[in-house]
């Protein structure tokens, strides 16, 4: 079976933390880099978090740090949220390797894409910066490009509010330009927003928490470390990212429809997602999700 190649574009946080522990123990995927943006933490935390999540598993990939949102700063209920360290407040050992730090990151990812023998999937759990860039700055990109699996938006508010803004999910109100940008390429982009990855049904609380401790293996023993306090603290943790990385391995887990989306890039509804159902629509939106699949693949790629 020939393996899926992708970059993982993340803002390395608690949820992004448990996508990368499960795409490292996920054979249908070949992770050719990953690259930070800032968001949950900065794009240098983010790097450096990337980093001791593969150490401990004792797993090596090309960390690229990324770019920045424009005028960020950290809030304080990312603090809240992911912790001081963006790691639960795991306190992880600090990483051997480093980071590739370029003047021009985007210039490095380009290179990683036209590197590879096939298309590459890009799997992106945070503030969409990057790619934005990457389709602006590498026009050429596209052609190397299979699709963009994201996690960002919403797309039924009848559901699900935004968690900044009534409006605005987190990854699309730090940079509504770039999602705009995005959505606006006719590149395939599969699309997980909030009003699906807020389930309860697919959160982890204290009893999955207690079956993630009862797996002998260094996948659950680090997921377990690194949830362990934000479920104490809230009562549940939603695995937003996990959604855009199952997404990738396995679409028929998700119930789709096609849509044309635009993002509103200013004013008070920055972020905001104008959903059009239509089947000549490029972005398939995960409306649905058959959420013991969803578990039942957490817990299968938690095994050693
Ligand atoms: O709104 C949820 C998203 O914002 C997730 O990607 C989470 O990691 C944060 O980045
Ligand atoms: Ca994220």
């Amino acid at each position: 079976m020939s393996r899926t190649k992708v970059i993982l574009d993340m803002d390395v946080g608690v949820d992004d933390a448990i996508a990368l522990i499960l795409a490292l123990n996920s054979k249908e995927l070949d992770i050719l880099a990953l690259s930070t943006v800032s968001g949950n933490v900065s794009a240098r935390i983010a790097a450096v978090n990337a980093l001791k999540v593969s150490e401990v598993l004792g797993k090596s990939i090309k960390v690229i740090k990324g770019l920045s949102v424009n005028g960020y700063r950290r809030s304080k209920h990312a603090i809240e949220v992911h912790g001081f360290d963006g790691l639960g407040d795991s306190n992880l050992p600090s990483p051997k390797g480093k980071a590739i730090i370029s003047r021009d990151p985007i210039k490095r990812i380009a290179d990683v894409i036209k590197g590879s023998d096939s298309k590459v999937t890009l799997v992106c759990t945070a503030p969409l910066t990057n790619i934005a860039r990457l389709l602006s700055q590498e026009k050429d990109i596209v052609s190397k490009l299979d699709k963009i699996v994201l996690m960002g938006g919403v797309y039924d508010y009848a559901r699900e509010q935004g968690n900044v803004t009534r409006y605005a999910e987190f990854n699309f109100y730090l940079d509504p330009k770039a999602a705009s940008i995005v959505m606006d390429s006719d590149i395939s982009i599969i699309a997980c927003g909030l009003d699906l990855t807020s389930r309860r049904d697919c959160a982890v609380d204290a009893s999955m928490l207690d079956k993630m401790k009862s797996i002998d293996s260094i996948y659950a023993r680090l997921a377990f470390t690194i949830l362990e306090k934000p479920v104490s603290r809230f009562g549940y943790f939603n695995l937003h990212d996990v959604f855009a990385l199952f997404a990738t391995i396995d679409e028929d887990l998700f119930t789709t429809a096609k849509a044309d989306v635009k993002v509103i890039a200013e004013g008070k509804e920055r972020g905001r997602c104008i959903t059009t159902y239509t089947n000549a629509g490029h972005v398939t939106v995960c409306k649905d999700v058959n959420a013991k699949g969803f578990m039942d693949m957490l817990f299968e790629r938690l095994q050693g």
